[in-house]
């Protein structure tokens, strides 16, 4: 039996295998709001077999929002479309997860197919972005932020607070808050962007006040039996992993006391000059190490669609659950796939009975 394929219980929650597919953004949305392509997308990835399919990044606030076409939860028109979406993916044999997200300093950009940069600053469709310190992110985003005051701080974690408990209402049993990939939580947290010299800078424990206060205060609307998870860049592979690997663990033990379930470890993505040991299984060690370390399940994607890496992250303790995400997207029943590499009997993975009859068969 492969271990890929055993269910995976967190709080009141059994999924039913290790296979989740991580939160993608599909730029399709008009003013935020899920429309038909969302309901096929999700529906379809819950169908394919995945124990857990988690919405895209949803913004908390029209600013937080990456490009104008990403998802929103600040109101209840983007909450009635997203509940249709979490109704789909549970009546399709999936547990439904959703990613809630305030971009920061790389909001207010273009389409990754449009350029993928920052929308030019006499372009209406644009507005002014927000972070820690006035500092752009360089290159493409160009932009330069507005440092947050402390009453912006406040009311971002409150638009979290309000978009968690939007999301309970819409169904949705497994809640991840985006903390990664050099949006505003990330920006925080790294040095490289966070120069304040208030009680939101500084040292370690400044630095993470945005992230512990927000998870806090989401912990208090969000039911002690459903997952509280985050996403958070652990590294920034910027020559100084160790330092950053080590301030990171210690801020995940500090999110555990808070209330954290469990941490889907990824890259910062905080600054442009990385230098990201690109490849098959990237993170697993780093994955191994921050479960090891704060004793909390984890997650972690980037390159682990291969049968025998899947199958040896949860072997081997690298992790309790697999991320896969771009093999999703080409096969929504990647699932089928892995079950036949891995050798699986057909009963213990579970397409809906139409297709798992006829794919068992043949
Ligand atoms: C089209 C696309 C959109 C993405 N959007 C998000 C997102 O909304 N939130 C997030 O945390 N990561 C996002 N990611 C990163 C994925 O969740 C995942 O980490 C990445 O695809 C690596 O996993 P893979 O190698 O299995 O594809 C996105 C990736 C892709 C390809």
């Amino acid at each position: 039996m492969a271990e890929l394929f055993t269910p995976f219980t967190l709080k009141s929650i059994t999924l039913k295998n290790r296979i989740a597919i991580p939160p993608m953004c599909q730029y399709s949305a008009e003013e935020g709001v899920a429309n038909d392509w969302h309901y096929v997308h999700y529906t379809g990835l819950a169908r394919g077999g995945a124990g857990l399919v988690i919405v895209e990044a949803t913004a908390v606030s029209p600013e937080g929002r990456i490009s104008p076409n990403c998802l929103g939860i600040w109101n209840a028109e983007q909450a009635d479309a997203l509940a249709k979406v979490a109704q789909g993916i549970k009546t399709n044999g999936s547990v439904p997860g959703i990613q809630i997200a305030h971009a920061g300093r790389k909001a207010s950009a273009n389409r990754p197919w449009d350029g993928d940069d920052h929308i030019a600053e006499d372009d209406p469709r644009g507005w002014q972005t927000i972070a820690p310190s006035a500092l752009p992110f360089g290159g493409h985003l160009n932009k330069v932020p507005q440092e947050m005051t402390k009453a912006d701080i406040e009311r971002v974690t409150q638009d979290f607070v309000d978009a968690a408990q939007r999301s309970l209402d819409a169904g949705y049993e497994w809640l991840e808050l985006h903390f990664a990939h050099g949006y505003l939580a990330q920006s925080f947290f790294s040095t490289h962007t966070n120069q304040r010299t208030d009680e939101y800078g500084g040292d370690k424990e400044g630095r993470s006040k945005f992230l512990l206060d927000t998870l806090k205060a989401v912990r208090q609307v969000w039911p002690e039996h459903l997952p509280l998870t985050a996403r958070f860049g652990v590294l920034e592979y910027d020559g100084r992993d160790e330092e950053t690997l080590q301030e990171s663990i210690w801020l995940v033990q500090q999110m555990k006391e808070q209330g954290l379930d469990m941490l889907s470890v990824s890259v910062g993505f905080t600054i442009a000059e990385t230098n990201i040991p690109w490849g098959p299984a990237m993170l697993a060690s780093v994955s191994e190490r921050v479960r090891r370390e704060t004793g909390l399940p984890v997650s972690s994607a980037w390159g682990f669609e291969q049968p025998n890496d899947a199958e040896r992250a949860i072997v081997e303790g690298q992790m309790d659950q697999v991320l896969i995400g771009r093999a999703f997207l080409s096969n929504p029943h990647y699932t089928y796939e892995l079950a036949k590499a891995l050798n699986v009997d057909k009963p213990s993975w579970t397409l809906p009975a139409p297709y798992a009859h006829w794919l068992a068969r043949y």
